[in-house]
């Protein structure tokens, strides 16, 4: 009977020692970088072109040059670039190696990704709807209230923010420090294997300052006077256009952004108060950034807290959906005063149609399949 017991005994102390053992083995793996999968990227000999891109002449000429946020002493090379890259897919510069940039910056989605919210490291939402990243060389601000000024700040927000990744800049820089491939990717950026976080931001920012779109449908269009559009499309890039419902006097350039924030009117009193929230001044209360409509069909769902599925429900909004609001726009106003009364456009459902037909000739498929912005890890 005592001996039956006994091995009884012994058996459980057993499995909760070889339990307490895994569990431990476990966590250590998630605090150690190291303990990773075998996780190599996989790279051109040669770096891929990065740095000597020849865009189209309405990308380089006024008011574009204008807009040329890359400044002189952060410029693309090719080695910067491709260490930029593997920078935006690594999982490893968050703290549990969970999250990449990618993870919420997609490239089949133009680098935004196709959820209201998105998941960080803990598996807690974001607060907005994340961004496409597309043409951030022509702004001069991010983030939907605008409360980056260079690219080069930007990127290191997402590694300090506690949703997203959740290290402080001395940990990813240590921790980049431990990883294999990344002394030679620094010696080819900048001739040095030192991990600093200037040079972290400086690597990203050129990565991303380099993806660049600019060959959909509509820049073909531009050559050779639209002579593949639909009827539809056409009858939408006119209504576009037009100075009755004027998307261009906000989405404007060959780049359809804003460089000013503004009330777009989607709620009397809105929730997230955007740039009101940052500055604390009633008067940029509900302004977002005005956003590139740039491969706006892959990047739904629409608007900063992400609030329309399909386009058909964004041109509905301006259709018929523009609320009242002490800082809406003067540009949708009947009066064409800021907070005046909102316009109603009226449009017949053909017409809305044709807006969206001519939104999607601005998707650019070689931008969404480009290898030179893919995952280096796959
Ligand atoms: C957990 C999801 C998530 C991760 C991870 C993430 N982002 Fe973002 N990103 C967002 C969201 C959400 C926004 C909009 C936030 C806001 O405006 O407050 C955004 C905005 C941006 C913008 C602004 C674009 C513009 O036009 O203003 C850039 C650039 C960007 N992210 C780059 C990065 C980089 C680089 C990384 C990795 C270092 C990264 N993001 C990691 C979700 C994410
Ligand atoms: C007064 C300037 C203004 C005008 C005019 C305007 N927009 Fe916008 N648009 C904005 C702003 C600002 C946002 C972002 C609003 C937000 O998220 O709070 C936006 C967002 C959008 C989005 C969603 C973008 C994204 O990435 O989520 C689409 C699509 C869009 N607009 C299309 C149009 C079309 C089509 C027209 C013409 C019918 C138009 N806009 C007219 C300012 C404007």
């Amino acid at each position: 009977m005592e001996l039956k017991y006994c091995i009884v005994w012994k058996q459980r102390l057993i499995v909760f020692l070889v339990i307490a053992i895994l569990f431990i083995l476990s966590s250590c793996k998630k605090d150690n970088p190291a303990q990773i999968e075998t996780y190599q990227p996989s790279l051109p000999a040669t770096p891929y072109n990065y740095s000597n891109v020849i865009l189209p002449s309405a990308f380089t000429s006024s008011p574009m040059n204008f807009f040329n946020s890359i400044s002189s002493s952060n410029p693309i090379t090719d080695a910067g670039a491709t260490l930029g890259r593997v920078l935006f897919y690594d999982r490893q510069i968050s703290r549990n190696n969970k999250v990449s940039c990618a993870s919420c910056h997609q490239q089949e989605f133009a680098f935004a990704n196709n959820t209201q919210f998105s998941k960080g490291l803990y598996n807690e939402l974001t607060t907005r709807n994340s961004m496409a990243i597309i043409n951030t060389r022509f702004s001069f601000r991010y983030f939907w209230d605008l409360r980056s000024v260079t690219l080069e700040n930007q990127v290191l927000e997402p590694i300090k923010n506690h949703v997203e990744m959740d290290m402080t800049l001395e940990e990813v820089v240590d921790r980049v420090k431990l990883i294999g491939y990344y002394p030679k990717l620094f010696q080819d950026a900048f001739g040095t294997t030192e991990v600093t976080s200037q040079r972290i931001s400086y690597a990203l920012s050129q990565f991303l300052h380099s993806m660049v779109s600019y060959q959909s449908k509509y820049d073909q269009g531009v050559d050779n006077n639209f002579a593949d559009y639909t009827q539809l499309e056409m009858d939408g890039k006119d209504l576009f256009f037009s100075g009755s419902v004027n998307c261009n006097h906000c989405h404007f350039t060959v780049n359809f952004f804003g460089n000013q924030p503004a009330v777009n009117g989607l709620d009397a009193t809105y929730t997230d108060n955007g740039l009101g929230t940052l500055t604390g001044d009633p008067a940029d209360d509900g302004k977002f950034k005005i956003p590139t409509l740039r491969n706006i069909e892959m990047t739904a769902p629409y608007t900063h807290d992400g609030r329309f599925a399909t386009l058909e429900e964004v041109i509905e909004h301006y259709n018929s959906g523009i609320q009242a609001h002490p800082n809406l726009d003067d540009r949708l106003t009947v009066e064409g005063q800021i907070g005046g009364t909102p316009k109603q456009y009226n449009m017949t459902t053909y017409q809305k149609q044709s807006l969206v037909a001519f939104l999607k000739t601005l998707t650019d498929h070689s931008f969404l399949t480009d290898v030179r912005f893919s995952d280096p890890f796959n």
